[in-house]
């Protein structure tokens, strides 16, 4: 009998789903993650594993269950598994790609325009009391409207903040590890240097994935080279960033604000001193949290799974690359 645990709560009838060919067992919490030595525990004897980003996946997980054919995780991002140690075990792990491009954009979009407006600065003026009258330069903001936009990665996300960016009559400007043809030909973006690209961008928007080449690629010598009134976004992973050398960017007026919906530590320290600038937003990487994506993202999972149980490969397997 194949055996699945699920590490957070899912909704009833993906549960049902499961159930109809294993056993389940869920940690039933939203937020709290299992405790680790709890789930190398409940592990042991699955074949199958349901897992979010805050799950290690490593040779002590894949050690204390023999019996384990798949992990599907749900998230697009991998980097919380070690695919090497799953090849070494012949587990196969998934991904959920395409299905959380479009809500991952959009909530790029919705850092560019609350940085970019200062839309968290200005709730808080009102909620103070501070609102007496209006004022030419009262909460004055930067245009996204012909704009230069530069996009540090240009896979699907990067691809659907691009689309986003048409509409706002915007110049795109992209860096990517290969240059990518659709982009440039359907959305008018142009491939630059990573050097051209945080030098003349009015926003730089990062959607790469973390990879030996991109951490901490956005470094005290890239924040310098940026422009005094650029806006800094991440959406993708907080490792890409030095987050020393963005404090001192954004004390030191080098860049003129941020938006991260990712930290290099999730969930952020209260005292942490990127959440004492007014021109700092920090959301809890919420990148593809819409109800439906999230219920498109355990779908996948359980689609992977099936796949898995059914001999099939499966559908959204991740490869490892030596
Ligand atoms: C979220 O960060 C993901 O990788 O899906």
């Amino acid at each position: 009998m194949n055996k699945i645990l699920v590490t957070r709560q899912i909704p009833e009838k993906f549960k049902a789903r499961l159930e109809q060919y294993a056993e389940v067992e869920i940690w039933d919490h939203h937020l709290t993650p299992m405790p680790r030595e709890q789930f190398l525990e409940a592990a042991k004897d699955k074949t199958a594993l349901l897992v979010t980003l805050s799950e290690q996946i490593d040779e002590t997980l894949f050690h204390a269950a023999p019996h384990l054919k798949i992990v599907a995780n749900m998230a697009v991002g991998y980097d919380n598994i070690d695919l090497a140690a799953a090849e070494r075990h012949e587990v196969a792990i998934s991904n959920t790609p395409h299905v959380l491009t479009e809500t991952t954009a959009e909530l790029g979009f919705a850092l560019m325009l609350a940085t970019s407006r200062r839309i968290v600065e200005a709730e808080k003026y009102v909620q103070e009391g501070k609102w007496e009258s209006w004022g030419p330069y009262l909460l004055a903001g930067k245009d996204i409207y012909r704009s230069k936009v530069g996009i540090f990665g240009m896979g699907e996300i990067g691809r659907a903040f691009a689309r986003r960016l048409r509409g706002f009559n915007a110049d795109i400007l992209y860096h990517n590890r290969s240059r990518n043809a659709k982009a440039e030909s359907e959305l008018g973006a142009f491939y630059t240097s990573f050097e051209t690209l945080i030098q003349e961008s009015d926003f730089i928007i990062s959607t790469a994935p973390s990879t030996p080449e991109t951490q901490n690629v956005f470094n005290h010598e890239a924040f310098k080279k940026m422009r005094k009134d650029a806006i800094f976004i991440n959406i993708r992973r907080g490792d890409l960033v030095v987050e020393e050398d963005l404090v001192d960017a954004i004390e030191n007026g080098e860049i003129a604000g941020a938006g991260l919906d990712v930290v290099r530590d999730e969930p952020i320290r209260m005292d942490h001193p990127l959440l004492k600038f007014p021109n700092v937003i920090v959301t809890p990487h919420i990148g593809s949290a819409s109800v439906l994506t999230r219920d498109q993202m355990i779908q996948t999972c359980v689609l992977n799974i099936e796949d898995v149980f059914n001999d099939r490969t499966a559908r959204n397997q991740v490869m490892h690359k030596a």
